[in-house]
């Protein structure tokens, strides 16, 4: 029977992960965590948290906390009374823009929270830690695809600066406590319930209220977009699969640190983006079929920063867990745009 710890259950990753939880362990407790933020709009995690409760099966114990990873007092507390066998990490804060004018909430939750939970873990043992990294660590990498063995010393905003700090943070606790960890590095995910903050989502409001798009480099980007049931499937995978713990020849431990990245390894043209998008918002009846395309899209040049390309080298993750993200673009905007005409509503 495990006892497994979700930080940011009431966000878009943990939330489905949480749901996933729900159907593969018939016994065991689940605790989610998650200070209900109001960096995006927070009905979309009481949302989250109701269709997580009505999906609760018996069999498993489920409570959810509302904390903040930087309070220490409570993420101590926590795992004192669970004892947790596996914690995720997903709690966060996110987004690259808001770090260029919020970057407290960023040393808060990210820097601070992420300590607070290495600590509780060096002092109450876990058999895993699974945390959140993300591409953004790639900065102006101009090789791809993205490789877990590129360098990655050169970070382009403090939020790619505070995950890989985590990775670092990660590793030092692997080596000094023997801490089996891994960090996931996603790429763009989106899906059903997502982030309002992030481009397909954003979009989608904006041609709702007849505002104009702004495509950059006139469309001509390549991104990984991956599924969220895609990176809930890696990362239940590998919560299953700690690295090992081992000595090496001078009988000290060799850390048990691993990280990954988990993206779809195809990278998609911007403007193929936006078209699939289009026409699945018209097929859920979210935009009307006359709904007039051109007239809502700028194709506009480069911002500075910005990178033509990213998109990852999964193959580690197909090597170690024998799974690479399947869901096509097609078939996940579909099930986004349904999720939005049915929680939206509109005609
Ligand atoms: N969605 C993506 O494309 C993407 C890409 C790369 C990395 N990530 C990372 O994956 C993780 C999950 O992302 P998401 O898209 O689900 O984001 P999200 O914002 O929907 O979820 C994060 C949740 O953590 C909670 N949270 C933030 N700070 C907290 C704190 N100090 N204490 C407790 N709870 C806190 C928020 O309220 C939110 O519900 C994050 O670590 C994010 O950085 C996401």
């Amino acid at each position: 029977m495990k006892t497994i710890l979700v930080t940011g259950s009431a966000g878009f990753i943990g939330s489905n992960l949480v749901l996933r939880l729900f159907k593969e362990l018939s016994e065991g407790t689940i605790v989610g965590l998650d200070n209900l933020n109001d960096y995006y709009d927070p009905t979309l995690k009481d949302y989250r948290l109701s269709v997580i409760e009505k999906a609760k099966p018996t069999g498993i114990e489920y409570e959810f906390v509302k904390g903040d990873l930087a309070d220490k007092a409570l993420i101590d507390g926590l795992f004192e009374k669970y004892h947790f066998d596996v914690v995720v990490n997903l709690a966060a804060q996110a987004g690259v823009r808001y770090s260029i004018t919020n970057p407290d909430a960023y040393i808060q939750s990210n820097m601070i929270g992420f300590y607070n939970i290495l600590e509780a873990c060096r002092h109450n043992p876990v058999e895993h830690l699974v945390y959140a990294s993300s591409s953004s660590v790639y900065g102006g990498n101009k090789k791809v695809p993205f490789s877990t063995d590129d360098r990655v010393d050169n970070p382009v905003s403090l939020y790619a600066a505070t995950k890989k700090s985590n990775e670092l943070f990660a590793h030092c606790y692997s080596k000094l406590y023997d801490i089996p960890t891994t960090g996931l590095r996603f790429f763009t995910v989106y899906g059903p319930a997502g982030r309002p903050d992030m481009a397909y989502f954003g979009f989608t409001n904006k041609l709702l209220k007849g505002e104009t798009i702004q495509i950059f480099n006139y469309g001509n980007c390549r991104r990984d977009f991956t599924y969220v049931d895609d990176i809930v499937e890696g990362v239940y995978r590998v919560m299953q699969g700690a690295p090992e713990r081992k000595k090496g020849e001078d009988g000290l431990p060799i850390p048990p640190y691993a990280v990954y990245n988990i993206g779809g390894g195809q990278p998609e043209n911007l403007l193929d983006f936006v078209n699939i998008l289009q026409e699945e918002l018209v097929r859920a009846g979210v935009l009307p079929a006359d709904f007039d395309f051109e007239a809502h899209k700028k194709l506009v040049p480069m911002q500075p920063g910005d990178v033509p390309t990213t998109y990852a080298d999964a193959t580690a993750l197909e090597r170690d867990f024998g799974f690479t993200p399947k869901i096509t673009l097609r078939e996940g905007l579909r099930k986004f745009a349904e999720w939005y005409k049915e929680f939206y509503g509109h005609k």
